[in-house]
């Protein structure tokens, strides 16, 4: 079953519209023969500027959240709406960050994953496991809980792309080893294809995202369960353009 690979940037609370945008124009060269789909998620203010920045290019531009409910009073909130005025592609959906510092749950992933796929786009959807949690032995258990929470009255699995973010190797020069990333994700594959079915399971887009660069990406890349990679760090910068090209 062929799954189109899928390199996404996340830039996080980083740039500008200045330095965002003057990244767009030096990587749009370097990315446009990718064989794979690309795409960079930026802050919701840089959405209009990088949208701009990236007309013309192969380089999607995507959101960092989403809130779930179309429209009212959530001071501080972005709707599906406002992301889709810009032609917004793809919305990452409860990143690690979010889950440890702004109180994000299961529950509202769950919620934020429907509404972005009720919208039309494309939810980048955050699991991963803690380091005590690995070094506890029940990555596995943990990954289950959230993929059973998060994606459930998901009518359609094929349309989320999951990225699989363990959380000790963000941002931490600390990747998991092709090894581990791969044994992972096979295991994430498994579990989608018992929570939906087996043959939606092998359509879904899985990410691997912590500490990938230019490094260490054609590895990641090799493994058969892995279709990409939410790159961070290295999204900032020119490397995320060799990351895109792992394969040339
Ligand atoms: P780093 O690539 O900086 O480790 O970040 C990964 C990440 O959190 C992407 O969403």
């Amino acid at each position: 079953m062929e799954r189109k690979p899928f390199i996404a940037g996340n830039w996080k609370m980083n740039m500008t519209a200045e330095s965002g945008a003057k990244l767009i124009k030096e990587l749009a060269p370097l990315v446009k023969d990718a064989d794979c789909d690309v795409a960079l998620c930026v802050p919701a203010i840089l959405i209009p500027a990088m949208t701009e920045a990236a007309k013309g290019t192969n380089i999607a531009i995507g959101a960092e959240n989403m809130h779930w409910e179309p429209k009212g009073a959530y001071t501080g909130e972005i709707s599906a709406d406002m992301l889709k005025e810009y032609g917004v592609k793809y919305v990452i959906i409860g990143h690690s960050e979010r889950r440890q510092y702004f109180g994000e749950t299961d529950e509202t992933v769950n919620k934020r994953t429907k509404a972005v796929l009720a919208a039309g786009m494309t939810p980048i959807m955050c699991i991963g496991e803690t380091l005590e949690q690995r070094e506890g032995g029940i990555t596995e258990e943990v990954l289950s809980k959230q993929l059973g929470t998060d994606l459930a009255g998901v009518e359609d699995v094929t349309k989320v792309v999951i990225a699989y973010e363990p959380v000790w190797a963000i941002g931490t020069g600390r990747t998991a080893t092709d090894e581990q990333a791969q044994e992972t994700i096979a295991f994430i594959r498994k579990k989608i294809g018992e929570l939906f079915c087996p043959k939606c399971a092998e359509k879904v887009i899985i990410q691997y995202g912590g500490s990938m660069n230019a490094g260490n990406c054609k590895g990641l890349m090799a493994q058969p369960d892995i279709d990409g990679g939410l790159i961070g760090g290295a999204s900032l910068k020119l490397d995320f353009a060799t990351i895109v090209n792992y394969n040339k």
